[in-house]
């Protein structure tokens, strides 16, 4: 898809429609200013008052002769003192799905007053375009990649227009940083889709190790034995189910001097969770390909670093595994050893995630981080408790949390917090090692997560943990967020990265 931006009067924009965004409250001013434009061609939808630019209005509707766009889309935007972000990106996306039934392929979606909005929203003229482009961009994902015969129409063409060369500079520029950011959620997306028996941890790797040298980060892949040599036992004993052998990522952005501290993000990598000996049942198994979101958004996110080039130093860890029930298989009651020498009993091989995550989370010490972010697909129990509204985020480190916290609010890839009490320790206490790898059934299911997590975490850094087990997958599409794989992660960190 293009997207371009042209200083142009609604009439002078060349596409298969033009759309124009209307607040409720200016409802009548803004369909008189139009209709005395398109000659009065608008006098019967005025006198009919079928459009009252309220949240879920959209109307199309027919032009003149002279005018070089065919069709005129009106969109409600609600009232201009309650216009949000989200509200911005729910009304642009309706408005591009709108245009994909009448299957368009050039659409010009007007930008709305900008200064207007930024008194209500308190975000920048930057930040509101963002939520605008990204709406638009977002809207349009479809993963049809194994379909021969694929009849759904796309907008291969964005002209964002307005008549007021007010804020040219700012609409350009974030423009382009958004297309950006929207090809990096696309790819994330994309991994997220991708069967796991066409991604597997080694072709994971190749993906990456191809995609790095694109955007310009470097990436360097441990394999199996490597990872055994290391003493990595969580993936080691998580991967040797498989026939498909582990890999340990190491992702690279250096954009400030070697002597300042990296964040380090952490992504869970498992291409697929059949729950291994503690097999999972047959029933929405299929969804378990999507176990690597925590990884593919760290992917995503290397992308835009790597190509907006801030001043910051980025790690990216993802340990890579298959979790399956072969005849090497981990099994429950085993006792393994994580990198920094923690011994855990496996009590359920399907808590696997939390055992890769260990032995990264302990190598990430060794780069003396300022902070770390893991993301993972952690928890089923993430799912009961907020659905697929929000993220759960746990961490050691108030200010981290609150930033995410914000950025969240911002990019609506919210995130909620749970608590990691100490007395939630006491319960991940085992017998016969140093910590066990589940929790008693049914209780505090995410928490137990995050408490298992932050043994390993030792206060050596500042850390969260972001379940992401209910955002990255949602079987349901909305307005600009598709089915299946979302993508969840890569605007949440860009934001937080760009602020830092
Ligand atoms: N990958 C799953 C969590 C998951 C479930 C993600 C549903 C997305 C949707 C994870 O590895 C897992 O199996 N977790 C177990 C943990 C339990 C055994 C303590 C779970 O949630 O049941
Ligand atoms: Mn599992
Ligand atoms: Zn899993």
């Amino acid at each position: 898809m293009k997207i371009k931006f042209e200083i142009k009067k609604i009439k002078d924009v060349k596409a298969e429609a033009v759309a124009s965004f209307v607040f409720e409250d200016m409802v009548d001013a803004k369909l008189h200013w139009l209709n005395t434009l398109y000659k009065g061609g608008l006098e019967t939808l005025i006198e009919s008052s079928d459009f009252k630019g309220r949240t879920n209005d959209v109307i199309t509707t027919y032009t003149d002769k002279d005018s070089r766009s065919k069709r005129l889309m009106l969109k409600g935007l609600g009232n201009s003192k309650e216009i949000t972000l989200e509200k911005l990106r729910k009304a642009y996306a309706q408005a591009a799905k709108a245009a994909n039934k009448l299957k368009l392929s050039t659409v010009g979606f007007e930008i709305p007053d900008l200064s207007l909005i930024k008194t209500v929203v308190n975000y920048s003229i930057a930040d509101i375009t963002q939520a605008i482009c990204e709406a638009i961009i977002l809207s349009q994902y479809e993963y049809k990649k194994y379909v021969s015969k694929n009849n759904s129409s796309k907008i291969e063409e964005v002209v964002l227009f307005t008549d007021s060369p007010k804020h040219t500079r700012e609409i350009n520029d974030t423009m382009k940083e958004t297309k950006m950011i929207c090809d990096a959620v696309y790819l994330t997306r994309d991994i997220g889709n991708e069967p796991s028996n066409v991604l597997t941890p080694d072709s994971f790797a190749d993906l990456v190790k191809k995609a790095s040298t694109k955007a310009g980060y470097s990436v360097t892949v441990y394999d199996e034995k490597k990872i055994k040599q290391m003493g990595m036992g969580g993936i080691t004993a998580v991967g040797q189910g498989s026939n498909n052998p582990a890999r340990f990522l190491i992702l690279q952005y250096f954009g400030s001097t070697k002597s300042e501290k990296p964040v380090v993000l952490v992504g869970k990598g498992v291409t697929f969770d059949s729950g291994g000996i503690s097999i999972k049942p047959a029933g929405n198994m299929d969804q378990m390909k999507m176990d690597m979101c925590g990884a593919s958004a760290v992917v995503g996110t290397f992308e835009v670093i790597a190509r907006l080039k801030p001043k910051l130093n980025l790690i990216g860890l993802i340990p890579s595994v298959e979790n399956m029930p072969g005849g090497n298989a981990y099994k429950p009651g085993d006792i393994i050893k994580s990198y920094g020498g923690t011994t855990i009993e496996v009590l359920n091989t399907d808590a696997e995630g939390r055992l890769i995550l260990a032995d990264a989370l302990e190598y990430a010490a060794n780069y003396k981080p300022k902070a770390v972010i893991d993301l993972a697909t952690l928890t089923g129990a993430a799912l009961v408790c907020f659905g697929h509204q929000c993220a759960g985020i746990m961490g050691n480190n108030k200010d981290l949390v609150k930033k995410l916290f914000d950025a969240g609010e911002k990019t609506y890839e919210r995130l909620w917090e749970l608590p990691l009490y100490d007395e939630y320790d006491a319960l991940m206490k085992s017998e016969f090692a140093d910590i066990k790898n589940i929790g008693p059934s049914r209780l505090a299911g995410t928490i137990m997560g995050g408490i298992f997590l932050k043994k390993f975490v030792k206060n050596s850094y500042p850390w969260v943990h972001l379940d992401i087990a209910g955002t990255a997958f949602v079987s349901e599409a909305s307005e600009y967020i598709s089915s299946y794989a979302t993508g969840f992660g890569v605007r949440l960190l860009v934001d937080y990265l760009k602020n830092l």
